[in-house]
């Protein structure tokens, strides 16, 4: 039975962006046996990602097809509206994570979102989506691995449909990690705030974007 709703827990992931998120992402995602693809702008970005996981991760370009149940937007907040004017049409009725730190990097400074969030703001452009918060809490280095001190990762979800949150959770959980329900989408305010700071703590506690957010009992 555990091996039966382990299988039917297991989806069809498309991860767009082939960068440091891309790979961690991917890495939990196979490690709990989903199937990935990963699309690139730079098909040879996708293809060097599938090579250096391995485990038949599947390579394409942005632009073609989407067939993922799940799909990551591993690309900057500033990258989104691109993504959207591409797959725009082919995100409605699919399960959209939304991973960004809106941040103005060159200045270091959190920008500032009319809607509250980027995921909120993503949520009210793609209405027939079902936006879920996810993974900005963790640094890409760390999901490689899935843990720090010998400690899984925590990953905070946040969003408006239970089920939604329920694939991205086991997805999560699959790959090793631990999924914290964070309540609803306007929550992921809190942990885009919670993404910067922790960002914010990387120079004076000289971790080196190394370090986990957990909460622990
Ligand atoms: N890095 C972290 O530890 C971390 C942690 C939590 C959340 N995040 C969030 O995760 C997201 C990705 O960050 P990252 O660190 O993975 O960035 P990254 O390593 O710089 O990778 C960014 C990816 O986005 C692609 N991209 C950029 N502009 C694009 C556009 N206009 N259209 C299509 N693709 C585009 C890049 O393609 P090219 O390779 O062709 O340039 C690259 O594949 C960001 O929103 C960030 O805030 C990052």
């Amino acid at each position: 039975v555990y091996e039966q709703n382990r299988k039917d827990a297991l989806v069809n992931i498309s991860i767009i962006g082939t960068g440091r998120m891309a790979r961690g992402i991917a890495a939990r995602a196979l490690a709990g046996g989903n199937t990935v693809t990963v699309l690139g702008r730079n098909e040879a970005g996708a293809a060097s990602v599938a090579h250096d996981l391995g485990g038949g991760v599947r390579a394409g370009a942005i632009g073609e097809a989407l067939d993922g149940d799940l799909v990551v937007l591993a690309v900057p907040y500033a990258a989104v509206d691109d993504v959207l004017d591409g797959y725009g049409g082919q995100l409605s009725g699919r399960i959209v994570v939304d991973i960004a730190n809106p941040v103005d990097f060159s200045t270091f400074t959190p920008l500032q979102i009319e809607a509250g969030s980027a995921a909120q703001e993503l949520a009210t452009k793609l209405p027939a989506s079902r936006v879920v918060k996810a993974f900005n809490t963790t640094f890409a280095a760390t999901l490689n691995h899935g843990e720090v001190a010998g400690q899984p990762l925590d990953v905070f979800v946040a969003g408006e449909d239970e089920d939604a949150k329920r694939s991205v959770a086991q997805l999560v959980e699959a790959g090793g990690l631990r999924a914290i329900d964070a309540g609803p989408l306007a929550r992921a305010r809190e942990l885009e705030a919670l993404g910067y700071l922790h960002m914010a703590l990387q120079q004076p506690l000289g971790t080196g974007f190394a370090s986990a957010i957990k909460v622990i009992a």
